[in-house]
């Protein structure tokens, strides 16, 4: 397609999540820097470029003061992004409250809060009322950006009220929500309040994705069991009206993490890391420090493995780097005292004078450090007790076409339906297996280790982020189309 002008024509994109792909630190009155924020749907959407997009989102931080909403609007639109302020209160109900202590969990089998379990009507109430209430924050800013032709795609579990009050608003507008966590089981989701709210809620949009057809799967029969509705292979059918369900597994920019590797400064850390942990294996962790991730189940396999294989006591190293996040929610407080308590039991244990068998760090680290570590690592261990899909995985296996390292995976992270022929599939939950896969990993001959990796490499560097947002779009845009040429018979 041409533009008058003659230049391509690019389709504008709203995309619309509750984190923008940058955080905003505020330096003084009125002026503010940006990080790039952690966190999968960010770095995939990151690796999304041939739209028109915008971004509307939260910043990550309460501005309740006009001139300081005025400098981030500012700061930001060069970023192509819209901030939505949240106040204080609606962070904590919706964000801390609904979407992180409720929703969360739920969605990765880890069940509703137990300590709520009791108060839930109450806290559960006003949270969710709150989390509608964010949600329509949302839709007022979508509405405002918002030109016809637009295609409007809203993300994750913290949006799932949004189709809703944007067809509400228009209904004309072409709405996609794709989900970046499992969709549990219908039994699970039975057990939410406000189930069925949620469920109509999204049915509202056109398109509706997940990252694996299991997770579709899921969804559909929830909309069959609770709200009665039709099943059908194109989605949910309900009096006539279609909403199209289909999987649409997320992926990488593959090519920046190869490219990466070229660079004179990575190259220096990779120096850097080789001398320091030389005549030693490395084993990696990288994960947001969050109970999905099996981070301290995880360590304790590595304890195992220390005190079944002494031989390997001096020869290997841990670095589990994990950033902290949503560090207002008390259950990620106990995690993090969690994870230092048994990393200092550990080290204590095995550790000597000179070395110590787990470096832990409660940090993120900037995207060329982390491109290094990935290139120098022989074992990656990625044992999410639940992962929508899981890139840490996806990134690892970009960066390793030299060393040809093996990949330890969960087999409950969506990444193990495309990566699974390639790594060694592990029950998180199972010490003792995961102890033993280590074991297999650390052992591997260098052919199998080859194969293994060419069969993740090919999956990795031809399924990636950009693929995936065009195949999401042009469905989104083809399933209008028909939806109107159905109506129009
Ligand atoms: P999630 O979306 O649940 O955090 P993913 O594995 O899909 O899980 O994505 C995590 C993203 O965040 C990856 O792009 C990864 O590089 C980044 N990330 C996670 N932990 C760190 C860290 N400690 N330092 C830097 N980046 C991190
Ligand atoms: C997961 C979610 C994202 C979220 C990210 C980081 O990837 O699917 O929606 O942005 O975690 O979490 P945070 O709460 O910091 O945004």
């Amino acid at each position: 397609c041409e533009r008058q002008d003659g230049k391509p024509f690019r389709q504008r994109l709203l995309v619309v999540a509750n984190r923008l792909p940058v955080s905003a630190v505020r330096r003084g009155e009125d002026s503010w820097s940006l990080e790039i924020s952690a966190g999968g749907l960010v770095t995939a959407l990151l690796g999304v470029k041939e739209f028109e997009a915008r971004w509307i989102g939260w910043a990550g931080v309460n501005v309740p003061d006009e001139i300081g909403q005025k400098a981030l609007t500012k700061a930001l639109a060069e970023k192509r992004c819209i901030p939505v302020f949240l106040d204080e209160e609606i962070v904590h109900q919706y964000y801390n409250g609904y979407c992180n202590n409720i929703l969360w969990p739920l969605f990765h089998y880890l069940g509703l809060p137990q300590e709520d379990r009791l108060a839930t009507t109450r806290s559960f109430q006003s949270q969710f009322a709150a989390y509608k209430k964010a949600n329509q924050m949302f839709a007022d800013v979508v509405n405002m950006h918002y030109e016809e032709g637009d295609v409007v795609w809203c993300h994750d579990y913290h949006l799932m009220y949004l189709p809703e009050c944007l067809k509400k608003h228009n209904t004309n507008m072409k709405v996609g929500w794709f989900l970046h966590t499992p969709f549990p089981s219908s039994e699970i989701h039975r057990t939410l309040p406000s189930r069925s709210e949620l469920l109509r809620s999204v049915l509202a949009a056109d398109l509706v994705g997940f990252h694996t057809y299991d997770y579709a799967r899921h969804f559909v029969s929830a909309c069959t069991r609770i709200l009665g509705f039709e099943g059908t292979p194109e989605g949910v059918e309900d009096q006539g009206r279609l909403t199209r369900v289909a999987a649409f597994p997320i992926g990488i920019d593959s090519e920046r993490f190869i490219r990466a590797l070229e660079l004179p400064k990575v190259q220096e850390h990779i120096k850097d890391l080789k001398e320091r942990f030389s005549g030693r294996k490395v084993m990696l962790g990288v994960d947001r420090l969050d109970m999905i991730k099996g981070i301290p189940q995880k360590i304790l396999a590595f304890e195992k493995f220390l005190e079944e294989n002494p031989y390997w006591g001096d020869k290997v190293v841990l670095l589990q780097i994990a950033v902290p996040t949503r560090t207002d929610v008390p259950e990620y407080q106990k995690l993090t005292s969690q994870v230092h308590e048994i990393v200092g039991r550990i080290n204590g244990r095995f550790g000597s004078l000179t070395a110590v068998p787990i470096h832990h760090l409660d940090r993120s680290l900037d995207f060329l450090a982390l491109c290094a570590l990935y290139a120098v690592t022989d074992v990656a261990l990625v044992t999410s007790l639940r992962d929508g899909m899981n890139l840490v995985s996806y990134e690892f296996v970009a960066c390793q076409d030299a060393k040809k390292g093996v990949l330890v995976l969960s087999e409950f992270a969506g990444a193990a339906q495309s990566l699974g022929a390639g790594a060694i599939l592990v029950n998180p939950w199972n010490i003792s297996e995961v102890a033993a896969s280590i074991s297999q990993a650390l052992n591997m001959s260098a052919e199998e280790r080859e194969k293994r990796h060419q069969h993740n490499f090919h999956h990795v560097t031809s399924h990636t982020a950009q693929e995936w947002a065009e195949t999401f779009v042009s469905e989104l845009n083809d399933t209008v189309v028909e939806a109107k040429l159905r109506t129009s018979k």
